[in-house]
């Protein structure tokens, strides 16, 4: 195998290691993944203009989110089933956190429960949370990552209606036999329903609320001390309601182009959003 050096040897090489079901689903976007290509373009437009003589010697990244240090800001973005690429799951992606000394976001659906990422976590743990139909299963999730000792709920708001994603329901995305959605096995939700297409998808339109409004945000903040985050937003509009909902933190995302496809990159809403929030949350 040639050297990883960047994110993108290491893609590949995923690419031949990991099951096409697999490989497509994590790398995949919604559609004709045009928001997909975006965001990774938005960011090769990007020029940094620095400045030279600036007689800086000692370089320091840390810094501080919702009142956490980390040792640069960069953290792990919730994302699904780590177990479909090492048996290890989330609990090797927490070591790898820990060990980097920046904050790891649990997913709803991962295949480690939160109590299992509590006990394993050495820095900043948050947990991201989707509103089930069931509210009762909601605010459960909401109790166990309080308990776990996670410092944030990340609260994923452009998932009410799952993003096509055509290879998935090419490949019928499925999990493979023995794995789960660890954290809604209490529930009796830890399974995707049968049929043909993704499996994914079905499972979202039978358990997620797609009808979630400003008034679930209010209800979230109500019910949990911990700081909300608000992510999947990408107007500048929104980050700024959010705010006045009680968001602490506002994450501009598009899932990664696996929602609606021909969303703006989330780095062309950056600057506005933080322009609109005028310091209102952290973004
Ligand atoms: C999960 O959040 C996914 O995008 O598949």
């Amino acid at each position: 195998m040639s050297a990883l050096i960047s994110l993108f040897d290491y893609a590949d090489a995923a690419r031949g290691k990991l099951p096409k079901m697999v490989y497509d689903y994590y790398a995949g976007g919604a559609m004709d993944e045009i928001t997909l290509r975006d965001n990774r373009a938005a960011y090769e437009r990007l020029k940094l203009h620095y400045h030279v003589l600036a007689g800086v010697k000692d370089v320091n990244l840390s810094t501080q989110i919702l009142g956490q240090t980390v040792s640069m800001p960069v953290l792990v973005a919730p994302t699904a089933f780590h177990k479909l690429a090492h048996a290890d799951g989330e609990l090797a992606s927490l070591r790898a956190t820990g060990a980097a000394k920046t904050a790891f976001i649990l997913s709803s659906l991962s295949n480690t429960s939160l109590e299992d990422a509590g006990r394993a976590a050495t820095g900043p743990l948050w947990f991201q949370l989707y509103i089930y139909k069931d509210r009762g299963v909601t605010e459960a999730l909401v109790r166990r990552a309080e308990a776990a000792g996670a410092r944030a709920i990340v609260l994923t708001v452009d998932a009410v209606v799952w993003g096509t994603r055509e290879a998935d329901a090419r490949n019928n995305f499925r999990l493979p036999e023995g794995l789960f959605v660890e954290n809604l096995s209490a529930a009796g939700k830890q399974t995707f329903p049968p049929g043909p297409g993704s499996g994914l998808k079905a499972y979202v339109t039978q358990h997620f609320d797609s009808g979630i409004g400003w008034k679930d945000l209010d209800w979230l903040c109500s019910i949990t001390k911990l700081p909300v985050v608000v992510k999947g937003v990408c107007r500048a509009d929104d980050a700024r309601r959010c705010a006045e909902h009680g968001a602490k933190a506002v994450i501009i995302s598009n899932h990664g182009g696996r929602q609606l496809d021909t969303s703006p990159a989330t780095l062309d809403v950056l600057a506005a959003a933080v322009e609109a929030l005028q310091q209102r949350a952290e973004v």
